[in-house]
């Protein structure tokens, strides 16, 4: 290698290292949510919707990294560990139940009870002494308005309620559940996708938006006074702990413009708002100001008058591992009206809810999450982003959550380290 070649590498390797240490450096005030790559432990999460789990059914799911047998017998929704402590079977592979308390492995006939996880006994070798002396880990499990919660975590389980956004739960919340899918994103861009006031522009191209002719803009602009302003904190000791941005405030921008090097400006305008009226435009961004938007603990978003008046809607980025997240997503109304329920379950909701907000609106923050991943999965993005005056927002919730986390889910966790009584 000749000298000036030497002399051009430790050039670009000094910049390489210089700007690694750069962005390495100082401890975020957030850093309990940088360090929540698989999730926060110790909380309840969505696993399932009900419908997708009938009587006798088991299926193997994977939460916060732990893979998790999830079945109903006689009609009581149990969550084991799907991990055989004999060679470590997936027992989700092949699932054995011989009876409606015990799950066999099918490998060397290992039989446990499915309320306790105990080894209650071995097929082949019922004298075995290892009868009664391993366990599986029992997950507690709560199956409320069609959807099963698991607790992923090792202490006394705190009543579901203080992790779902409130309203969810209500005794007249109707809840229709839109199918659950995964993307390939950890769950922390999830939340802070939902919650982003600079996020709206991707909305241009949701087809809700195009086939209502619903201009949204280049992105909310707030002052910092009137985020403030219009943020209510919710920490309660005994309830769900989140905040919420009412929208009143926000600037909306429909138009902007380039500056050219000659001096001139190239002027834009978004597609769906050229040729209305300023009424008109200040009309159907009132709609828009009627919501707020709330991120709630441990990892989901609820948006209240959306995509209609008297809907809410509610999502939630459950971490399946540190490279993907479960997308749930809920349309809710409340009513005590049995007829106006049953309505919303069926073609109101699909129509009113599912149609437009699932298959018209949300696909685009899906992609945009996708998209995003690969800077903070492998390339520093949490030290090296370059955050401007809307994510402000932003890292108010990466500081809120770092205060409630209740625990921090790691790789070991995900391999099985972790208590079973
Ligand atoms: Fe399950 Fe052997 S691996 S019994
Ligand atoms: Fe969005």
């Amino acid at each position: 290698m000749s000298d000036v070649t030497k002399e051009l590498l430790d050039e670009t390797q000094g910049y390489v290292e210089q700007a690694k240490a750069k962005a390495a450096k100082a401890k975020k005030p957030w850093q309990t949510w940088l360090d929540a790559e698989w999730g926060f432990r110790n909380h309840w999460y969505p696993a399932s919707l009900s419908r997708d789990l009938g009587e006798g059914d088991s299926k193997g799911i994977e939460l916060l990294g732990e893979e998790i047998l999830v079945t109903r017998q006689e009609g009581k929704i149990r969550a084991l560990e799907d991990r055989c402590p004999h060679r470590g079977i997936r027992f989700s592979s092949r699932p054995l139940f011989y009876t409606k308390e015990t799950l066999t492995c099918w490998y060397h006939t290992w039989t446990f009870d499915i309320e306790d996880g105990n080894l209650r006994t071995i097929l082949s070798s019922p004298d075995s002494k290892m009868i009664g002396k391993c366990s599986l880990k029992v997950y507690p499990v709560e199956e409320r308005k069609g959807v099963i919660f698991i607790f992923v975590g090792d202490i006394e389980p705190p009543p579901l309620h203080y992790d779902v956004a409130p309203g969810f739960l209500d005794d007249n919340a109707v809840v229709y559940c839109a199918e659950p899918y995964d993307i390939n994103s950890n769950w922390r861009l999830g939340c802070e996708n939902g919650y982003d006031p600079g996020h709206q522009f991707i909305h241009n191209w949701s087809e809700m938006c195009i086939n209502a002719g619903m201009h949204t803009s280049y992105g909310y602009t707030s002052t910092k006074e009137d985020v403030l302003d219009t943020t209510r904190y919710v920490e309660l000791e005994d309830g769900p702990k989140g905040f919420t941005r009412k929208v009143e405030k926000t600037t909306f921008r429909h138009e902007a413009s380039i500056p050219l090097k000659d001096g001139s400006k190239k002027d834009l305008m978004l597609p769906l708002a050229r040729g209305k009226s300023k009424e008109e435009l200040d009309q159907l961004t009132a709609i828009i100001r009627l919501g707020t938007v709330g991120l709630w603990m441990p990892a989901s978003l609820k948006v209240t008058t959306f995509p209609a008046p008297h809907c809410t809607h509610y999502e939630f980025y459950v971490p399946k591992n540190k490279d993907e997240h479960t997308y749930f997503q809920f349309g809710v109304i409340h009513t005590d009206d049995e007829e106006e329920a049953e309505r919303w379950l069926g073609e109101d909701g699909r129509i009113m809810w599912e149609v437009p907000a699932v298959q018209g609106f949300t696909v685009d923050d899906a992609f945009a999450r996708e998209q995003m991943h690969k800077y903070y999965a492998e390339e520093d993005g949490w030290q090296r982003e370059r955050l401007f005056q809307p994510d402000v927002e932003l890292t108010m919730w990466r500081q809120f959550a770092s205060r409630h986390a209740r625990g921090i889910q790691t790789e070991d966790h995900s391999r099985g380290y972790f208590k079973r009584d």
